[in-house]
């Protein structure tokens, strides 16, 4: 569903079920698409509780639960269903992403030390130069050439985050290895653990077939390599990777062993590449779609930077550029379900919860709920400008409480700094008549990518 009028554009997103799924309708709903399932009530701050099978599954969607869940109750809520741990644990390991209690807590200062946004000035420059070899890239396409924006924005967040985590010198096809791992990964990822719905309370092991033991080992092979060249001290200082090794020797408690060095190195690279990379390509489809906005985006770029390229340090005047961006955020939240898995029984408002049950926060849902939100589904970026003061409990596309994004920061300012670079330049123009389509399976993406031409911006259109 997809709307536009004069002045108002609401972007595409699947219309709400009218009647109850069925099991069946569930399982093959879920390995589609795990954003589709969802009944008008549930597009409302509220709290629910079903089962499928044997599993209670709890809806935890309004801000007051979700500060108990994800603040209060941390501690009992802190891990992640068997679904996701199954999914991601052959590729990641104990990596901070999907692992939990002591291990959890040892890594967590780690990684959030060296991903913390004053590290931002450092890797801000290899954000430059990567959009900005984007736009060169562009601006050699033959007129009118089409590029597919999922591949290029992929490319370019894949660039920047290689280059932080694994330093500047890493070879090119080596960064290609991993990305091309990690996708294959994913498309051979069952995003539906069967077993724990049928009463398996750690779920069931997902099956290895040959391309997902092929990815896995080129991940590893790659990611393995690089610790040991910085263990060698032949890696580039100040890359993330350098980084975790230093903090790590300093560290007083039992030091990681490569294989858990390498885990992290992964999990960093998995949660900061793909993420930044769906953000802008929805910021893409939601400008193209809103002139009115566009122009207001290039009037601030034009005023705070002229003809110069923006950088890092013009982000806190470019308030449209990060505007668009939270909205995008709120709209399609990369990261769009949020599943844990109760480690006891607990009570949530009037709802008793079993042990194991199935707690899902989906910024999906609290980002559209009718009444948290003016117009939840029409693209308003406007909404974050001026200091807007925002229920921090009602826009969580980082998630909130101990187990927040540690890269927020870094992703925020990735995302608006590469937009503003490109936007500057470039009108980027979505195939006309393409239906377009959010599907999620590990990230909120367009079905089968987004086609778009991208126009050079002519120097008096660009004032
Ligand atoms: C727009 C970009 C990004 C979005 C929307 C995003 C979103 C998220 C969300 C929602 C979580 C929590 C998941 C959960 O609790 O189930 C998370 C965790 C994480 N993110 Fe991000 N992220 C982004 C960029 C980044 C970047 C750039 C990095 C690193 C440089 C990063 C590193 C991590 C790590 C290591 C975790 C695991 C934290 C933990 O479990 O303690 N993310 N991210």
């Amino acid at each position: 569903m997809e709307r536009r009028g004069p002045g108002e554009f609401v972007p595409c997103h699947p219309e709400p079920l009218r009647k109850d799924p069925n099991l069946v309708q569930i399982v093959l709903g879920a390995r589609h698409n795990l954003i589709g399932g969802w009944m008008a009530e549930h597009y409302r701050s509220g709290i629910d509780s079903f089962r499928i099978a044997r599993r209670q599954i709890v809806v935890v969607n309004s801000p007051e639960y979700i500060k108990y869940v994800l603040v209060t109750r941390h501690a009992n809520f802190e891990r992640k269903s068997p679904q996701m741990r199954r999914a991601l644990e052959a590729l990641l390991g104990d990596g901070l992403f999907i692992s939990d209690g002591d291990v959890w807590k040892k890594r967590r200062p780690l990684v959030a030390d060296i991903v913390h946004k004053r590290r931002l000035p450092e890797f801000g420059q290899t954000m430059e130069e990567a959009a900005l070899s984007v736009a060169d890239e562009w601006a050699r396409l033959p007129e009118g050439a089409e590029v597919e924006l999922t591949e290029e924005m992929g490319r370019l967040t894949a660039a920047i985050i290689s280059r932080a985590v694994f330093g500047k010198s890493i070879a090119r096809e080596a960064a290609q290895q991993v990305v091309d791992g990690f996708s294959a990964y994913q498309r051979a990822a069952d995003s539906f653990n069967l077993g724990y719905f049928l009463g398996a309370d750690e779920g069931w092991p997902a099956l290895g077939g040959r391309k997902r033991r092929q990815a896995i080992a080129m991940v590893h092979g790659v990611v393995e390599n690089v610790v040991n060249a910085h263990l060698a001290g032949e890696g580039d200082a100040g890359s993330m990777v350098d980084l975790l090794i230093r903090r790590n020797q300093r560290s007083a408690a039992a030091p990681l062993d490569v294989t858990a060095l390498r885990n992290e190195a992964a999990t960093i690279f998995m949660a900061g590449h793909e993420t930044t990379a769906t953000t802008l390509t929805w910021a893409w489809y939601l400008l193209a779609n809103a002139p009115w906005v566009a122009q207001k985006l290039h009037e601030e770029i034009e005023a705070v930077c002229g003809s110069r390229p923006p950088t890092l340090s013009d982000l806190p005047q470019l308030g449209w550029c990060r505007a668009v961006i939270q909205e995008a955020l709120r709209l399609y939240p990369p990261v769009p379900l949020l599943p844990r898995q109760a480690i006891e029984a607990d009570r949530i408002g009037h709802i008793n919860v079993e042990k194991s049950a199935l707690i899902m926060i989906a910024p999906w849902l609290l980002h559209r709920a009718a009444d948290l939100w003016d117009k939840p589904n029409h693209f308003l970026p406007e909404r974050f400008l001026n200091g807007a003061s925002i229920n921090p409990f009602a826009f969580i596309p980082f998630a909130v409480g101990p187990r927040i994004c540690p890269g927020m920061n870094f992703g925020q300012d990735e995302a608006t700094l590469c937009l503003a670079i490109l936007a500057q330049r470039f009108d980027v123009i979505p195939r006309k008549d393409y239906k377009v389509e959010p599907v999620c399976r590990l990230t909120l993406r367009p079905n089968g990518g987004l086609p778009a031409r991208v126009m050079q911006r002519s120097t008096e259109r660009r004032m």
